[in-house]
Order: C-alpha cells, then sequence, then structure tokens
C-alpha cells in the first residue's frame, strides 16, 4: 500500500460523496477533503474547483498529494495538464484525451479510426445543411450536440419533425454555425461499463445500468440519473467477450497508439442490440448515480486501484468485488428536471447499517439538512440476491423524506430484453 496521506476529491454530488465515501474507509475521514462537496459530506470545503490555483492553494496548505476528480469539466478545462509537473497527481486524462468525452465528433472519428462498433454518422458544421439532411431520413436517428451541454446535448428522434425541432432547440440556444453529428439510432438495452485505465491496460469495475428518464418504464425527460444497480444480472461471458473484443481492447490499442496521456477512469455507454454491442457514447469520469453503486460493490481498495492507474501498473492487480447486487434510488426534488424548490428541510430517521445514503443536492438551514438540487439523495441497499436488494432500498425510503420528494418506482425492474437475449 502507498504511503499517500491526504486525497482531494473535486465535485459536490452523490458520485463525489461514494468516492470520498470509498477513500475514507481505507485512509480515515480526515484524510479525504472534497472540493467543494456538500453538507452532506464530510469534510467539505467551499473551494471553486474550476479555479486550479485556488485548488493547488488548498491542496499545499492541506498536504494533499493526488486529486480524484469527479465532473467531466475540470478535466475537459485540463486540470491533469495544470498539474502536470507539479508533486500532486491528478487521477484522469489530459484535455486533449478528454475530448474522448467532450467533443462528440472526435470521440466518434476515434472509435472509427480504431475500429470500434459503433453507429455510423455524419457530422455538420451549421444547422441548415443538418436540417436538409434530416428532412431526408425515414429511420430513427439521434442528434447530439459536438461540446459538453450537461446531458442536454443529445436528442433520440423517430420522425424528422422532432429532429428538426431539436435543431430549432440548438440554433436558438447556440446559434446557426455548430458543430454536432446525426447517427443511427441503436435500439436496444444500454448498460455502463466503468473502468480505470492507466494508458496500458484497463481494469473494469462491474456492469452497471442506470435510470436515466425521470418515470417509470422509462418514460418522460432525461435527467443525470434516477437510480442504478450493479452487477447487471443478465451478464455473461458472451456478452462479456463481446464487449472486450469490439470495443474496449480497440479502444485501449487507441489510447497506445495514439499516446494518449490518460491515466483514469473510462466509461463506455453502450448499447446491446440484437447485432450485438454497439458503443454509444465514451465518458471519462466514473458515472453519476453508476459511482453510487460501483463503489460500495468494490472490495478492493480504491487507494490501490488509484495508485496502480497514476504509476500505470494496473496489470499487477486482481480486482475483486462484493458478493451479491447493490441497488441506488435517486431520491429527487418535485419538478426536476425542471424548476423545483430548494430549502425544504430534510428528516432523516435512524438506517439499518448496511444502508448507505450518499448526498447531492443538500445544504445546510437553520443548522438542519435541507434540498439544495434537483437530485438530493442516493439511497443504496445492498442484497444477497437481486430482489432482495431492490425490496430492501424500497422498504428503507420511508426513513427519508422531505416535502415533494420523488423517486422512481421501478429501479431495478427494467425488462432488458436484449440483455436477456444475449447468448
Ligand atoms: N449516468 C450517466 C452519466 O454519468 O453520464
Amino acid at each position: 500500500m502507498s504511503n499517500i496521506k491526504n486525497i482531494a476529491v473535486l465535485g459536490n454530488g452523490g458520485r463525489e460523496h461514494a468516492i470520498a465515501w470509498k477513500l475514507a474507509q481505507e485512509l480515515g475521514q480526515d484524510a479525504i477533503f472534497t472540493l467543494p462537496g456538500n453538507a452532506g459530506i464530510p469534510n467539505s470545503h467551499a473551494i471553486d474547483i474550476s479555479d486550479f490555483g485556488a485548488v493547488r492553494s488548498f491542496c499545499l496548505t492541506h498536504d494533499i498529494q493526488w486529486i480524484f476528480v469527479g465532473p467531466e469539466q475540470a478535466l475537459a478545462d485540463g486540470i491533469v495538464d495544470y498539474f502536470q509537473d507539479s508533486n500532486i497527481q491528478v487521477l484522469g486524462p489530459d484535455a486533449a484525451s478528454a475530448k474522448l468525452e467532450s467533443s462528440k465528433i472526435l470521440s466518434k472519428e476515434f472509435m472509427l479510426r480504431h475500429g470500434v462498433t459503433t453507429a455510423s454518422f455524419i457530422k455538420f458544421n451549421c444547422i441548415k445543411d443538418g436540417q436538409a439532411f434530416i428532412q431526408s431520413l425515414n429511420e430513427s436517428f439521434v442528434i447530439k450536440l459536438d461540446g459538453l451541454a450537461g446531458g442536454k446535448g443529445v436528442f433520440v428522434c423517430d420522425t424528422p419533425k422532432e429532429g428538426l425541432e431539436a435543431l430549432d432547440e440548438l440554433q436558438k440556444k447556440y446559434g446557426e454555425n455548430i458543430s454536432f453529428l446525426v447517427e443511427d439510432k441503436i435500439i436496444g438495452d444500454e448498460i455502463s461499463i466503468i473502468g480505470f485505465t492507466d494508458g496500458l491496460h484497463i481494469q473494469l469495475l462491474q456492469p452497471s445500468q442506470d435510470h436515466k428518464q425521470l418515470l417509470d418504464g422509462d418514460n418522460g425527460p432525461n435527467t443525470g440519473g434516477m437510480g442504478a444497480y450493479c452487477p447487471v444480472p443478465f451478464w455473461n461471458n458472451k456478452l462479456a467477450d463481446d464487449i472486450q473484443e469490439q470495443i474496449i481492447q480497440p479502444t485501449l490499442q487507441g489510447i497506445q497508439k495514439e499516446a494518449m496521456n490518460y491515466r483514469g477512469i473510462i466509461y463506455f455507454g453502450i448499447m446491446i442490440s440484437d447485432a450485438g454491442p454497439f458503443l454509444l457514447e465514451y465518458n471519462v469520469r466514473l458515472g453519476d448515480p453508476e459511482a453510487e453503486v460501483l463503489l460500495p460493490s468494490l472490495k478492493s481498495s480504491l487507494v490501490e486501484l488509484m495508485e496502480a492507474t497514476l504509476t500505470k501498473q494496473l496489470d499487477s492487480i486482481q480486482l475483486e468485488f462484493e458478493e451479491g447486487y447493490f441497488v441506488d434510488i435517486v431520491l429527487a426534488s418535485g419538478g426536476y428536471p425542471g424548476s423545483y424548490p430548494v430549502g425544504l428541510p430534510i428528516d432523516i430517521k435512524a438506517m439499518p447499517s448496511d444502508i448507505l445514503l450518499f448526498s447531492a443536492g443538500v445544504t445546510k438551514k437553520n443548522n438542519h439538512l435541507a434540498t439544495n438540487g434537483g437530485r438530493v439523495i442516493n439511497l443504496v441497499s445492498h442484497g444477497q440476491s437481486f430482489d432482495q436488494a431492490i425490496r430492501k432500498a424500497y422498504a428503507n425510503i420511508k426513513n427519508i423524506s422531505f416535502p415533494q420528494m420523488y423517486f422512481r418506482k421501478d429501479i431495478g425492474l427494467r425488462k432488458n430484453q436484449f440483455l436477456k437475449n444475449y447468448s
């Protein structure tokens, strides 16, 4: 084990709470500083993480040697490059490699160059050309804005009319001359395969599944994620092998061939279709809410995993996972992902010791926990069977309340038709 003393976790959501929680199990709470964190994360400090100078000063003052970056923006903005020649090591890709997430077009071109299985696409640099193309389509398609858009740059369209409306929305927000792509819509079950890479190897965490839409049955608007679970019950060797062969190994070879400076997390958003797995997107960070189930399910040391990534020795690690299943239900503010009130008091009663709570949109008001965001708290359960984990999670929601609390009633109950049929 390394002689690392202190680690800073950057970010303010449930994902960052889960990262800080796991690291604190190993190094002690006083060694893990979350910037800016939130009122539910111990040892949170109100530092603006877009100000890399302020992050650096904080790290120097608190004898912090490593930084674990939660959200993508700091990576896209070059936090790894900023700390490149310092004694502070940052887990993540440099800004050029972070384009795998921050530019949908460069990312698709990377997939094509390296033979990663993905939907075919056409790129556009102005709305007018895209409109003409979309009018000629008679199959479903997806429009993706090129840059980071906080989850609001992707439109799944079943008709040209829907596509034209999406382009109108993009034009109003960003103007006529914007870069975007239009790709075939792949029908199937979506899973998240997330791992650590040191640029030479990839070590995968458990396969997981997010629930992106607001309403039961995967209906309603997209959100940041309303719940997750791991591992995926219908996982099998054939699927794992196909994903390795068609997506993960070509990606790793691409990272090596292009000599990318990448020591961090790589997230494969994959659609399992009748024709096998297709890569929808890369992310360069842990998923949220996937992290809230993946980190409790990781039996191995996260500190050692981080160290092996930073020292490019991931091949020396054999990851171990807890038995059974983990389920996360997101408790959200009524109105989310639209507008919602904040500052509402949160009441938390005693919970069984194996229920974990990871806070996201929370603050302190008159010394009492209060809502402060759309996704407020993640409730995470562990069960030996998948059904048991789901039942346990739902049985404990009664111990948390705040006015207008909303949650999906069907986390983990999705049919997963394509996964189920995969053989
Ligand atoms: N759970 C989806 C994401 O983190 O992007």
